[in-house]
């Protein structure tokens, strides 16, 4: 699946005012198109049945999600925006960075807090933002390049799943932000995959800006995923809508139960979409037709909560030195910048 960077790689000279923001797409056409139908086949055929949780982020999901960050029990957006900031004017003290960053970056509302600090610092030359989404980097570029005058914005629309090359000639030194706690969707072989791949790409004086939610009451987490007013469930049955959409396929949400549970062997929070009969799902574009059993539980997400001990250990196995580790004031959500070992 890993592709090299296109020809068209995104330039990151200097440019005349007006053509500050680029956007490189990476993705062939049929990319998302193609990755969805793998995704699905293997999922729905495996046992137990999952699906993984980047197909919620259609226009729908991703207005969802920022419903669920606004919400009275999901504390994660908030405890990660009271970290950043306090410590912005540290993180770019710190890094001096020429070049930020932005590893699904979407609607990019957090990092105006990192740009703020990066620009009065004077060091910032370019925000580099990669995202699956064109529309939404494009929305998001015209913003900043609005509000940041002397920005550039060099866009690169790919799946960093697949490939997490970063354009080769943004000036460093440069800092690399992965935000929102997004690294709690990977699973333990998935993240050492995903740092090692990082390590590679990244020189000695690039630094990794990582969000990561803590280990907590369960109740608390639990309440997180399963808010009252029901935001979580229509986001979660939403990925059934996209599957219509996609791929013809004829779901009933309503038919499914949305289930939020701790997995405390892995202290990871689920999201289950629980059949609520015994059914059968016909997905014409896959020649699939699809049994569930009466309360059969389909694995939508995984989102992993973190300890300092074990985050920084797995990060170590990767090749990062783990420098500096800043949580919010009830200790919920922890932000680190680590660095390259030598
Ligand atoms: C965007 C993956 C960090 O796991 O908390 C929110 C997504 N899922 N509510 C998370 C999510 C349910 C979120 N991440």
């Amino acid at each position: 699946m890993a592709r090299q960077a296109g020809a068209a790689n995104a330039d990151f000279g200097a440019h005349a005012d007006g053509h500050r923001f680029t956007l490189d797409d990476r993705l062939p056409a049929d990319h998302l198109a193609n990755a969805l139908r793998s995704d699905v086949v293997e999922g729905l055929t495996a046992s137990p049945k999952s699906l993984p949780p980047k197909w919620f982020y259609d226009a729908r999901g991703s207005e969802l999600f920022e419903e669920i960050t606004l919400l009275p029990e999901y504390y994660p957006t908030r405890a990660e925006q009271q970290i950043l900031t306090r410590r912005a004017p540290e993180i770019a003290a710190l890094t001096r960075a020429m070049t930020l960053f932005e590893l699904g970056s979407g609607s990019s509302r957090k990092t105006r807090l990192l740009l703020d600090a990066l620009t009065a610092a004077g060091t910032l030359a370019c925000y580099a933002p990669l995202d699956v989404s064109p529309s939404a980097l494009e929305q998001a570029g015209a913003a900043l390049i609005r509000d940041y005058p002397g920005l550039r914005v060099a866009a690169t629309v790919t799946d960093f799943e697949g490939d997490l090359s970063l354009p080769p000639r943004a000036p460093g030194p440069r800092l690399v932000a992965f935000l929102g706690s997004t690294i709690g969707n990977f699973d333990a072989e998935q993240r050492h995959s995903f740092f090692t791949a990082l390590r590679h790409t990244l020189s000695a004086d690039d630094v990794l800006l990582l969000g990561a939610d803590l280990v907590k009451d369960r109740e608390v987490l639990v309440r997180a995923y399963d808010d009252s007013q029901g935001v979580t469930a229509e986001f979660n049955r939403n990925v059934l809508n996209v599957l219509n959409r996609e791929l013809d396929a004829d779901f009933d949400p309503d038919a499914f139960e949305h289930v939020a549970l701790w997995n405390e062997e892995d202290e990871r929070i689920e999201m289950h979409l629980r059949s609520r009969t015994a059914q059968s799902v016909k997905l014409p574009a896959l020649g699939l037709s699809v049994d569930f059993e009466e309360g059969e539980r389909m694995r939508t997400e995984i989102s992993v909560k973190f300890r300092r001990d074990s985050l920084t250990e797995e990060l170590g196995r990767a090749g990062f030195t783990v420098r500096h580790w800043w949580t919010d004031e009830e200790n919920r959500f922890a932000l680190l910048l680590a660095v390259p070992s030598r």
